[in-house]
């Protein structure tokens, strides 16, 4: 028997990389999976390379499409075992650069869009002692130039992820977070630094290893929406090669 027969897993930002990944995981193990993504295209390609996984088409950065998306999968499925908050966006900017569209669209997606989410999906786990899993990167565990309001959304994707283990601590949901170091997708890809930096300010952020694959990141994830986790809660895991150990 796989580890996800049975199970329903909504997965945000399914539509490229890291969300890709984890759908692809999901469903080899069993998962009926359900992509939230403003990538229509992007779920198709996904739904593809998955065999099979439901698509909707929802901005997380919207409160009610949120909840409306949750409510669909939930009527189309019965339930909702798993819950993935990977959507994200990153720019890479000197602070004096930074506008307002930039900084509104990046507390939008990253932070309110995984609150908006895990506020839906949370009454659904509830019922079947579910898994909500965040993810955060490690430029939410140490400070990196150049990033200062990604920086910023990730932390706060660390500390939501506690606050919200605390809230649930004596119910059977679990609720943790993964922060990965560099990961080869087209978020990475498409990164374009700016301007006259100083490289010595990032070297501490490289990394000293070799970047990991959205398949890294989709293994570890399947085994923390397992059952073999029953165990943690409240964790934020670093999947970095070591990058914030020293
Ligand atoms: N790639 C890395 O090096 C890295 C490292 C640490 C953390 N992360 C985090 O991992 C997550 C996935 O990133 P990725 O590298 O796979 O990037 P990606 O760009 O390949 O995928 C991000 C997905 O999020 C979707 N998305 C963006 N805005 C959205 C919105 N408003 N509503 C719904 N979906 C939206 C995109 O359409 C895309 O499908 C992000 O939260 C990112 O911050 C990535």
């Amino acid at each position: 028997m796989a580890r996800f027969d049975g199970r329903v897993a909504a997965l945000t930002g399914a539509a490229s990389g890291i969300g890709r990944a984890t759908a692809i995981r999901l469903a080899a193990e069993g998962a009926t999976v359900v992509g939230l993504d403003i990538d229509e295209a992007g779920l198709v390609g996904t739904a593809e390379a998955a065999g099979s996984m439901g698509s909707i088409v929802c901005d997380v950065a919207d409160r009610a499409a949120c909840h409306a998306a949750v409510e669909q999968v939930v009527a189309d499925h019965g339930r909702l075992d798993v819950f993935g908050n990977i959507a994200g966006v990153a720019r890479s900017q000197h602070v004096p650069d930074v506008t307002l569209e930039d900084w509104d669209q990046m507390v939008a997606v990253n932070v309110s869009g995984v609150f908006w989410c895990a506020q839906a999906a949370i009454p659904h786990l509830l019922k079947v002692d579910g898994v909500l899993i965040n993810i955060a990167s490690n430029a939410g565990l140490m400070g990196q130039a150049y990033t200062v309001p990604y920086c910023a959304t990730k932390g706060a994707v660390v500390n939501m992820t506690r606050a919200l283990a605390m809230e649930y601590a004596k119910t059977g949901l679990r609720v943790n977070a993964i922060a990965p170091g560099a990961v080869q997708t087209p978020l990475v890809d498409n990164y374009q630094l700016p301007e006259e930096i100083d490289f010595s300010l990032m070297a501490g952020y490289i990394g000293l290893r070799e970047m990991s694959r959205p398949a890294d990141i989709a293994a570890f994830f399947a085994f923390l929406a397992s059952d073999e986790a029953r165990q943690v809660h409240g964790a934020i895991l670093s999947i970095d090669a070591g990058l914030t150990a020293g």
